[in-house]
């Protein structure tokens, strides 16, 4: 069970039988107040009257609060101002907080908010990016990478395309809701329990408005149902709503949102419209050219200047784009501010060169895995558009060719082409894309953990750290990593609870950075209590310090071996400190927004898929019919978790680019609020054929976590091949001379519309 091996989630059997505990089965006083929350039912305006009278007298209702009883910040925007705890007198989407009631029971709270009259002067709306992003309307300045002249290699390119298109956003759709449990301390603060990825960005932001020091709020996780990016910022509103509660009525405090309260109120993934003017030759080898980005992000900054460039940084993914130039806006549009989701950005951007991909390949008349092929970074094209050297670049080639040959490509591309060629209606569709994903926070600082451990006088070890756990198996990895330091088994670790004051100052748990981060900080406590204690161990029983090793529970040393249990006491008894704190932060990275250059990436971690799909032509519908999938964990930590990772993260993604369809009235309201209206993948849209593979014998060549490499973001990115599965499938409508544009999601309506198109040009 140490790290290197295969062990079950540290949860896993209180998973399974319900034993674990979140937010709303965390035992609360008798007397806790319950919240609801007034919601803004228009997308923009002002806010003319609020009259609350009737919602204060309501039954069971304790107290009553708007942005006027908030006695510190009001603005608690995670990065950048933007975001009002409160309406002030702008409202900027619907779903926007107006207000907020505590109630004796969660019915009453909710029935009280009804009561509320609300005035407002209602202006247009605007929910398109592409207008925004035209008339400056943007969260943040515009951003640009560039290498070498992008318009002279337009100008002498042999062939030149342009091409758009719209990504879709996704909703998080984690099964626990935002819910947090606030309980009042003796002093001025208060204690959160909180779902949440970034319990000391909550800590800070609850001290804020609250106007007390930040030692005055601790923020407890101990786990979260889901967060996949959508609790890194959005878990901390309500936890400020519920603290000045708690401040106020001296009580506990629960608040947790309804799910179609949920999806309204807190951001998504950002959609993207995206352009591409790439010129290449006559293999279909980009030269260079011209790519833009917009984001939708929604009514406020939140985390979309980060997150736009991590869309620009993957502009490329695997491949040379040649002397180009990238640019990204971020447009303002009156929805919730969009945030972090799985991937953060990066997604979205390689969704326009793997656009490309398909559409060179049409265009000279070749397989598009072979322009692909043509395209990967290679010797001599190895340096990415900010100035990055991809020095990895042999293994993507080496993914692609395996699973080339492992997903037996070639032979099934012509039996597809043999099945289209009878079948007028159904057809096959085949893709294989690679994914290369950078890894580190491009926001430097972040890029650092810590971590504390206790071993007790039973030798027993307590590990905690400022990673959280929602799902991804981070607290188990990082238990592995104390057992391999220490030569103990996995059993006599025990992980705690995230909390600020055990570990304070810590990152958000995201860009798939938990474990590089927070193991690399626990292997660092564990090595300081190893070595302290081989020390004490020298001196104690007069053995040689040289060659001391921990394993199975025992000191070894020359012609000695020491129990654990015996050597914890004799070093409790002599007074050796048994308890240590760790730090981690990551070397070499840096990243200049100035001149759009740098290495904003310790690494990068790869992969490759192959989908193929059936499609209905004449009704859209469709199947995944087989994915085969080779992904690149370095020396996988933990080869079962990691296998989760990457299916999961794959059929997430391909849930992104299919079923999964966000829709907004034309007055701003999400009417894709729950699992009636929006699809997320089911058991039954498993491939009956999954082939998954981690890659083998090729650790990472920097100096991670025992050469492992991050796994919770990248595999997201392979579901790409099944939306390029069915471009495929429906370029043979044509005789594959050219590809469909088809925006995402690629429901089956999309589908049929896009076919309905070809058909109509051949
Ligand atoms: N896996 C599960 N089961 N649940 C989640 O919420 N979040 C993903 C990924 N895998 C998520 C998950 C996201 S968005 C990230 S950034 C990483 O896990 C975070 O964890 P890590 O850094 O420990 O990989
Ligand atoms: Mo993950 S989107 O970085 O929380």
């Amino acid at each position: 069970g140490r790290a290197g091996q295969s062990a079950a989630h540290e949860s896993a059997i209180k998973h399974v039988t319900g034993r674990a505990a979140y937010i709303d089965d965390l035992p609360a006083p008798a007397d806790a107040l319950h919240v609801a929350i007034g919601f803004s039912p228009v997308a923009h305006g002002r806010l003319t009257r609020l009259d609350l009278d009737k919602v204060r007298h309501a039954p069971g209702v304790i107290d009553v609060i708007t942005i006027v009883d908030v006695p510190g910040h009001t603005d608690i925007g995670p990065v950048f101002p933007g975001d009002p705890i409160f309406v002030d007198d702008e409202i900027s989407y619907l779903g926007q907080s107006l207000f907020a009631v505590a109630a004796t029971s969660y019915k009453a709270a909710r029935l009280a908010v009804r009561l509320a009259v609300v005035e407002i002067d209602e202006q247009p709306i605007n929910l398109d990016p592409v207008s925004a992003a035209e008339a400056g309307d943007v969260v943040r300045p515009t951003h640009v990478q560039q290498s070498g002249d992008w318009q002279r290699a337009l100008d002498n390119a042999p062939h030149v395309l342009e091409r758009e298109q719209f990504v879709g956003g996704q909703e998080h759709f984690y099964l626990e809701g935002q819910a947090c449990l606030v309980t009042p301390t003796e002093d001025e603060g208060v204690t959160v329990f909180t779902s949440n990825q970034h319990p000391s960005e909550t800590q800070k932001l609850v001290a804020e408005v609250l106007g007390v020091p930040f030692h005055a709020v601790t923020v407890e996780t101990r786990r979260m149902g889901g967060g996949f990016g959508g609790k890194e910022t959005q878990a901390s509103p309500w936890s400020c709503i519920a603290a000045l509660f708690a401040r106020r009525t001296g009580r506990a405090i629960r608040l947790r949102l309804a799910r179609a309260e949920d999806t309204r109120a807190t951001g998504k993934r950002h959609p993207f419209h995206n352009r591409y003017r790439l010129g290449f030759d006559d293999q279909g080898v980009l030269t260079g050219g011209d790519i833009t980005v917009i984001g939708d992000c929604g009514y406020s900054p939140d985390l979309s200047e980060a997150i736009v460039d991590r869309a620009m940084f993957h502009a490329d993914n695997a491949y040379s784009l040649g002397e180009a130039r990238v640019t990204g806006h971020r447009a303002r549009t009156n929805t919730a501010s969009n945030t972090a989701f799985r991937g953060f950005g990066g997604p979205q951007g390689m969704m326009i060169i793997e656009a490309a991909m398909d559409d060179i390949a049409r265009h000279v008349g070749e397989d598009p895995l072979t322009v692909r092929k043509r395209n990967l970074y290679r010797p001599g094209r190895d340096v990415t558009h900010y100035g990055q050297s991809v020095d990895q670049y042999a293994l993507i080639h080496e993914i692609v060719e395996r699973l080339e040959a492992s997903s037996d490509y070639w032979n099934r591309r012509k039996a597809i082409s043999d099945f289209n060629a009878r079948s007028p209606i159904v057809k096959k569709g085949l893709a294989l894309t690679p994914v290369k994903f950078g890894i580190s926070f491009t926001a430097k600082h972040l890029n650092q953990a810590g971590a504390l451990l206790h071993v007790y006088t039973d030798g027993s070890v307590m590990i905690n750290h400022g990673g959280t756990e929602m799902g991804q198996g981070l607290h188990t990895k990082v238990c592995q990593v104390v057992a391999r330091e220490l030569g103990l088994d996995l059993s006599q670790v025990r992980i705690t609870a995230t909390r600020t004051d055990k570990v304070p100052n810590t990152s958000p748990t995201a860009a798939s950075s938990g474990a590089d981060l927070n193991g690399m900080a626990a292997r660092d406590a564990a090595s300081q209590i190893r070595e302290r204690l081989f020390d004490f161990a020298a001196e104690h029983y007069e053995i040689d310090r040289e060659g001391m090793t921990m394993e199975n529970g025992e000191l070894v040393a020359f012609n000695r071996r020491i129990s654990w249990g015996e050597l914890v006491q004799a070093a409790y008894l002599s007074r050796i400190s048994l308890s240590a704190k760790g730090f981690y932060s990551t070397p070499l990275i840096h990243y200049d927004r100035n001149t759009g250059k740098g290495r904003p990436f310790y690494y990068f971690a790869h992969g490759a898929a192959a989908a193929e799909v059936e499609v209905d032509t004449l009704s859209g519908e469709y199947r995944l019919t087989r994915a085969d999938i080779l992904h690149d964990v370095g020396d996988s930590l933990n080869p079962a978790i990691d296998m989760g990772q990457v299916e999961g993260g794959f059929i997430q993604g391909m849930g992104w680019l299919t079923t999964e369809e966000l829709k907004w009235n034309a007055q701003g309201r999400l009417i894709s609020d729950g699992p009636a209206t929006y699809k997320i993948p089911a058991f039954g849209d498993l491939p009956p054929e999954f082939n998954v593979e981690l890659l083998q014998g090729h650790p990472n060549s920097q100096a991670s976590i025992y050469r492992s490499k991050a796994v919770g973001e990248p595999p997201f990115m392979l579901g790409i091949s099944v939306w390029s599965a069915l471009r495929d499938a429906l370029a043979s409508l044509v005789d594959y001379r050219q590809a469909p544009r088809l925006d995402t999601p690629a429901t089956p309506e999309r589908v049929l519309m896009a076919a309905e198109a070809l058909r109509r040009a051949s």
